[in-house]
């Protein structure tokens, strides 16, 4: 088993990881309980009913459904452009782009957290940008680590000895991610999904978690001029020798073809735009530059 010999090195790294909770911009965020009900009143762009939802979650929540609702008090039209997340578990959803919202018109932006595996407070934002200036939504889960209200079901947490297991047993076999207990975080969340919410649950669970193995390649750094044949050689056969699961029919792995289509159509378009955005916000919140004058082409 000499081949075993890195992932150990690893493993001992592993017990030294912090969990590295996040990074809200938006400190001194007042939070409203989900399902709480407020008419929108806060100012920012628009009304919205507010910038900061939380949810203390039970044992078996997997995924966690926030709305956030607002109105356009002003007297014009106001376009959504784009809506993106600091993670891949947190996705939130516009019915078109750009959406646009006319005088007085109310609507409502839902933000699903996916909790698989996660425990201690989660807080994750999400960015609107809109024709007049972009919003930060924030949510945050509270996810116990008692066991005692689970009247004994299997919780969803995964403890660093779980993680490392899972790693050793991924190491003999890298599309072990696809069996047995593996399916429920690996292979459940991503049944019917397509394009971005398909990446978010299939590929963002490795490749985007905060605490991310120093082996898992950051996608958003490599992404610039990668050709859907690259994209697709990797979701579908991925390279032997490697961590990486090769998510096609032909290796039992659980995409169809049009699943992986999407995701090469999401990766190819839209995933490199969504950096760049991300960047122009990141580097106008540096200059101290107003969020309305971004570049947001
Ligand atoms: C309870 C949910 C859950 C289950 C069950 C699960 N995983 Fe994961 N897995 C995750 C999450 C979440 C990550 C991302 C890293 C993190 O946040 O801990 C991950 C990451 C990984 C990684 C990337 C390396 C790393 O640790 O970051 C591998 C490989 C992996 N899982 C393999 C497996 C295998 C094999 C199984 C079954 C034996 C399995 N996982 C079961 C949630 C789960
Ligand atoms: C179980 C964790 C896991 C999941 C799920 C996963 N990956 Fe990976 N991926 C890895 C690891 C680990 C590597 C690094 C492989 C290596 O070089 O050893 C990798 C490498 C890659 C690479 C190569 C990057 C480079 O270094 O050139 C691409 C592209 C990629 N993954 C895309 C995806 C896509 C797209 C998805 C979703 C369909 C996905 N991955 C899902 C773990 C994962």
């Amino acid at each position: 088993m000499n081949n075993m010999k890195p992932i150990n090195a690893f493993l001992i790294s592993l017990l030294a990881w912090a969990l590295p909770f996040c990074n809200a911009i938006a400190a001194g965020v007042k939070f409203l309980e989900k399902g709480e009900k407020k008419e929108p009143s806060i100012e920012k762009v628009f009304m919205w009913d507010s910038l900061g939802k939380r949810y203390q979650s039970k044992p078996d929540d997997l995924d966690i459904a926030f709305e956030f609702h607002f109105q356009n008090h002003t007297t014009k039209e106001i376009r959504i452009t784009q809506a993106f997340s600091s993670c891949g578990c947190t996705v939130a959803t516009l019915p078109k782009k750009p959406w646009i919202i006319k005088p007085g018109e109310k609507g409502s932006i839902p933000i699903t957290m996916d909790v698989r595996g996660k425990v201690g407070i989660i807080e994750k934002d999400s960015t609107i940008v809109t024709s007049s200036g972009t919003v930060v939504l924030t949510t945050k889960v509270a996810i116990g680590a008692d066991t005692s209200t689970t009247g004994g079901a299997p919780r969803r947490e995964r403890s660093a000895e779980e993680r490392a297991a899972n790693l050793k047993v991924a190491a003999q076999n890298r599309q072990a991610v696809f069996q047995n207990n593996c399916v429920e975080c690996h292979v459940k969340p991503t049944v019917g999904k397509r394009g971005r919410q398909l990446y978010a649950t299939a590929c963002g669970i490795c490749h985007d978690a905060k605490n991310r193995a120093p082996f898992v390649t950051e996608l958003r750094a490599i992404a610039k001029g990668k050709d859907r044949a690259y994209w697709d050689q990797w979701i579908r056969d991925s390279k032997p020798g490697t961590l990486m699961p090769a998510f096609g029919k032909k290796h039992g792995g659980p995409l169809d073809e049009s699943q992986i289509k999407s995701l090469v159509v999401y990766l190819t378009r839209i995933f490199p735009r969504e950096l760049k955005t991300k960047q122009a916000i990141e580097a106008a919140s540096k200059t101290g530059a107003k969020p309305g004058e971004l570049p947001l082409k």
